[in-house]
């Protein structure tokens, strides 16, 4: 799929501009805090009509004001569509070719994205938490049922918590609770647990070809969900101690991704570079993934990480997209990577407002 133009009014730091795009690169250049990041944000939210920045939508509506709007046009399987999104005070409202969807996951039939970031290193090296939802992030996308089982799982594992806390809890609720725990956790653990490997054999593929054969990358979920009935046992054997946490210490929300390159833990034992090539062979593969489940093309957003990158591995990233659209951000770009970028348009981004220089 491709965007072929964007409409905002009053998101972010924007106020009222229509952006046309080239169907391979968009590169926005400007200095810091100018609009970069919230003109890809802009487009990222036709995804899921989330952003990848916050949770919170309200967010979006540029200061002082009482709504923030994005419409744009995209091109895929199904021809063109226009998906319009508006944020409001109260709520958002989000309408493919003029009519209303009653839930945003609707909207993944139409767009799909791959966004590269700085911030993607803290799947690497930071908390569990930030691999699940990476994880969560990418099965959404590709499999709208996980989207619903996830937000159900959720929901419930919230109930049970709260139940937890209270002061002298119903015990048979709990029955209740912990059936739908096991069913909806099982179900997640299970797709996480196949994604991983799907994952594993192109991201590994690419690792080796970034570090020329010498680094192999093992992609592994841990987890200790097997089946409903021990995932209830399980439940029934922690429940005092969760009794006494006030949580529930047992399910795919405490699961992770191990992370390894040539046998060993990358996010103890690797090297800055190891670490950005792991990033990086994790959010192609994600590409070659969506591809194969959806025959769709990503678009791919590159936000600052050109300049993260060595020469080697930049050189790598151009490679890959060849066959999609891209749209890049940076303060500046190296003369020598300009020279590798394929043909397309280039925007100067300046307090809110996308140039495009000729
Ligand atoms: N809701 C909002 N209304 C108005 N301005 C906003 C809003 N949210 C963010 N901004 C402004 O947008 C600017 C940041 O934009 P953005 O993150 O796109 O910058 P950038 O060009 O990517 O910069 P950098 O190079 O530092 O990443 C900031 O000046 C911030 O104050
Ligand atoms: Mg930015």
């Amino acid at each position: 799929m491709i965007f072929q133009d964007i409409k905002l009014e009053n998101f972010r730091n924007y106020g009222s501009q229509t952006i046309a795009f080239h169907d391979k690169l968009n590169l926005f250049l400007g200095q810091n805090a100018q609009g970069k990041t919230n003109l890809l944000e802009s487009l990222f939210i036709m995804g899921l009509g989330k952003s990848f920045r916050t949770n919170k939508d309200s967010d979006m509506i540029a200061f002082g004001k009482d709504y923030a709007r994005a419409v744009c046009h995209v091109t895929g399987e199904n021809g063109e569509n226009e998906i319009d999104i508006v944020y409001q005070k109260e709520g958002k409202i989000v309408k493919v070719d003029g009519i209303k969807l009653s839930r945003s996951i609707d909207l993944l039939e139409h767009v799909y994205i791959v966004v590269f970031s700085p911030d993607d290193l803290k799947i690497i090296k930071e908390g569990p938490e930030h691999r699940r939802r990476f994880l969560d992030r990418e099965l959404c996308q590709i499999k709208p049922v996980y989207y619903s089982d996830l937000g159900n799982y959720k929901k419930v594992l919230r109930q049970r918590n709260f139940l937890l806390r209270e002061k002298n809890p119903d015990r048979n609720l709990f029955h209740v609770f912990d059936e739908s725990l096991a069913e909806y956790g099982c179900r997640i653990a299970e797709e996480r647990k196949r994604f991983t490997e799907r994952l594993q054999e192109l991201s590994s593929r690419i690792h080796s070809d970034i570090s020329q054969g010498k680094e192999v990358l093992r992609l592994e979920y841990e987890t200790k969900v097997e089946d409903k009935e021990s995932f209830r046992y399980l439940l029934d054997q922690n429940f005092e101690s969760d009794l006494y946490k006030g949580y529930t210490g047992f399910g795919p929300h405490k699961d992770d991704l191990k992370i390894e390159v040539n046998g060993t833990d990358i996010r103890t034992y690797g090297s800055q570079g190891q670490q950005r090539t792991a990033a990086l062979s994790m959010k192609l593969a994600e590409i070659g993934l969506i591809k194969q489940e959806t025959n769709c093309n990503a678009v791919l957003l590159l936000d600052d990480v050109l300049s993260e990158l060595d020469s080697s591995r930049q050189r790598f990233l151009i490679e890959s997209m060849k066959e999609i659209q891209v749209f890049i951000t940076a303060t500046e770009i190296d003369p020598e990577v300009r020279r590798l970028l394929p043909q397309g348009y280039e925007f100067h981004i300046e307090d809110g407002f996308a140039k495009m220089l000729t």
